[in-house]
């Protein structure tokens, strides 16, 4: 059994985790602590994420966060700390990393560098469900503010990114048409609520770019853009009106899901997948998780809760453990915003 503490700082969400791991080859994450300090509020009234802004409140944050997240865990020997090294906003990386370098050497244990995507995908593959290799190959999607990829995993550690956005992740465009509609930040779940609350027919209609390409590429900013000009061509009754604002919602979201559906699918044919894996922030979308089920049949789709899909520790103290296995530790972490899974 081994104790991981983990730490996540790479967009506006301060995470911190302990967990204990049950077996090897079969490992069962039990998870003693997660505390995540939100910005949301902080920069809500700017509509998106200010990195030097979120850079403060990590540096503020990251050890009331530590000391109730020990306390909750019950103050448990640490056997290894891991921490995000990227990809993510370079200042937040760095302040979190810095954190982890100096807490490893107070500790004296070994430090783990983990990848935040990767994070996104084994959270999604292995909260619910352990380890099988009936698992593998699958097909993981992995959809939030800042990532939007297709990747073949052929088994934990090995993975081909096959697609990814050209422009906006899927996030993005949930939170960039959010503004435009006079949403809050994040757009995500004020999208999906309004969506929820549509009961009309009479749908704007919006275009699913790159649905049909002959690759696994995306692009979102086209559907940004129209969402833009459909909203600047209305009345300003209607624009405000919560009918309009309903309607668009649900046409955004279905836009959304539409692509990244028939993308999946054809990955999963493509790659005889046995499986598929949804991970990041957007997978704690209902319909997204509903509706690709549902196409997939008999596939099975694994995904996290809906509170480890959004950023936390516990996606990288999952990921911490295996790169312990392959004893990935190192003395000093160094944050690479651009890191690459795959
Ligand atoms: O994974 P995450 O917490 O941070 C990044 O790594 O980017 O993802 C945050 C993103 C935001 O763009 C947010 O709008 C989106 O996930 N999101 C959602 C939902 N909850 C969060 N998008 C659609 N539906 C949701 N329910
Ligand atoms: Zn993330």
């Amino acid at each position: 059994m081994l104790t991981i503490l983990s730490i996540e700082t790479s967009c506006d969400d301060t995470g911190i985790a302990i967990m204990k791991v049950h077996g090897l080859k079969k490992p069962r994450f039990e998870i003693l602590s997660n505390k995540i300090a939100s910005q949301i509020e902080v920069h809500r009234k700017y509509g998106g994420v200010y990195p030097l802004m979120a850079q403060r409140e990590h540096a503020k944050n990251l050890l009331p966060t530590l000391k109730s997240a020990l306390k909750e865990a019950s103050n448990p020997t640490i056997d290894i700390i891991a921490v995000t090294k990227g990809p993510g906003l370079s200042p937040c990386l760095w302040e979190g990393v810095n954190f982890a370098n100096d807490l490893a050497k107070e500790y004296g244990v070994p430090l783990i560098p983990v990848n935040h995507v990767e994070g996104h995908l084994l959270v999604s593959l292995l909260t619910n469900q352990p380890l099988s290799k009936n698992m593998f190959p699958a097909i993981a999607l992995i959809v939030s503010g800042g990532h939007t990829q297709l990747i073949l995993v052929k088994k934990v550690g090995d993975y081909t990114v096959i697609g990814e956005t050209r422009d906006d992740a899927a996030g993005e465009c949930f939170d960039k048409t959010a503004r435009i509609l006079g949403l809050e930040y994040p757009g995500g779940p004020a999208i999906s609520k309004e969506a929820a609350l549509n009961t009309s027919n009479n749908k704007p209609s919006l275009p699913r770019p790159m649905m049909h390409s002959k690759d696994y590429d995306f692009s979102f900013s086209g559907l940004k853009t129209a969402v833009l000009y459909h909203h600047k061509s209305q009345s300003k009754k209607t624009q405000s009106s919560k009918k309009y604002v309903r309607e668009m919602s649900s046409e955004i979201q279905q836009a959304i899901i539409d692509v990244l559906v028939s993308k999946t699918l054809k990955a999963r044919d493509e790659y005889s997948a046995k499986s598929v894996i949804l991970g990041g922030g957007v997978a704690a979308n209902d319909e997204l998780r509903k509706q690709l089920q549902k196409k997939l049949e008999k596939t099975p789709l694994f995904v996290a809760p809906a509170n480890l899909c959004t950023d936390n520790g516990v996606m990288i103290g999952i990921v911490g453990f295996f790169n312990w296995l392959k004893k990935k530790q190192t003395k000093k972490v160094i944050a690479d915003p651009n890191f690459r899974i795959g």
